[in-house]
């Protein structure tokens, strides 16, 4: 497989989610060529079992070295706790980037002491996020929300409806009612939420998502194996097991207008 600086990096999510790590990527690796799997046909994550989700992830990361992907970025914090140490075992040469909630800054950055996280039932339930929460939230209160049907209603490319706006102040209320100054957007869905949430809650309290951190580490494990590219990029391709043409629609809300949508049957 070649794996020279020019080839593409994989990033993949359950669905549109990942675009909002996809963004951060384009933004701080202009360079990069893109290859994107939406595994929409199979949303949401957060609901599915971890046996189930560790197997898609194995099915797209076989599709992105069979393009001849040089890295992979799991777009998603359900798939990341439920295939990450899977994946990482199978291609052990392959840079591999995974996301998990910000419990480690959050703790750094309550005054209140007071954290909440929003993300899917399959993340808060995980093994790993409870690892995460007795190493890092040990001396805070950590307040965890399962969202179920946000990320329904965001796959749509409903950000500001009515409908929304009421199933996420249903999910944020407790989180203020219990004094958190600090949430941790915990899916990559929700930073596209940041606006209509910020509408919301006090301009005090801090929103922390992983996007940035998820690009810098990619830059990182690039450039340590000398594959940061320095040609011009290839334009960003698309695929997902849902209907491109949905897909094709939604991509101008949450990125940029693309043609290069295809159908991933795999
Ligand atoms: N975007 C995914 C995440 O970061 C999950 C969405 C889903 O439930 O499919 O957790």
């Amino acid at each position: 497989m070649a794996r020279d600086s020019d080839a593409p990096v994989g990033v993949f999510d359950s669905g549109v989610g990942g675009l909002s790590v996809l963004g951060e990527i384009h933004q701080l690796l202009p360079n990069e060529s893109l290859l994107y799997v939406a595994d929409c046909g199979h949303i949401p994550y957060g609901e599915k079992t971890p046996e189930f989700i560790r197997q898609r992830c194995v099915t797209i990361a076989e599709f992105f070295r069979e393009q001849g992907a040089k890295a992979l970025v799991i777009a998603c914090n359900t798939a990341t706790v439920a295939g990450v140490a899977d994946l990482r075992e199978r291609y052990p040469d392959w840079p591999l980037v995974g996301m998990e909630p910000a419990v480690k800054p959050a703790a750094a950055a309550t005054q209140s002491g007071v954290v909440g996280v929003l993300a899917t039932t399959g993340t808060l339930q995980s093994a790993k996020f409870a690892a995460l929460l007795d190493r890092f939230a040990t001396d805070v209160q950590v307040i965890t929300q399962p969202c179920p049907g946000l990320v329904e209603l965001i796959e749509t490319g409903d950000l500001v409806s009515p409908v929304i706006r009421q199933l996420l102040w249903r999910y944020v209320e407790p989180l203020l009612e219990a004094r958190c100054d600090t949430i941790i957007l915990g899916c990559t869905h929700y930073p596209f939420l940041k606006p209509l949430l910020r509408e919301m809650i006090p301009s005090s309290i801090t929103l922390i998502d992983t996007g940035a951190a998820v690009a810098r580490q990619l830059g990182r494990l690039l450039n340590q194996r000398d594959l940061l590219s320095t040609s011009r990029p290839v334009e960003a391709q698309f695929w997902t097991s849902g209907n491109p043409e949905n897909f094709r629609n939604i991509l101008p809300v949450l990125w940029k207008k693309s043609d290069s949508v295809r159908f991933f049957g795999s």
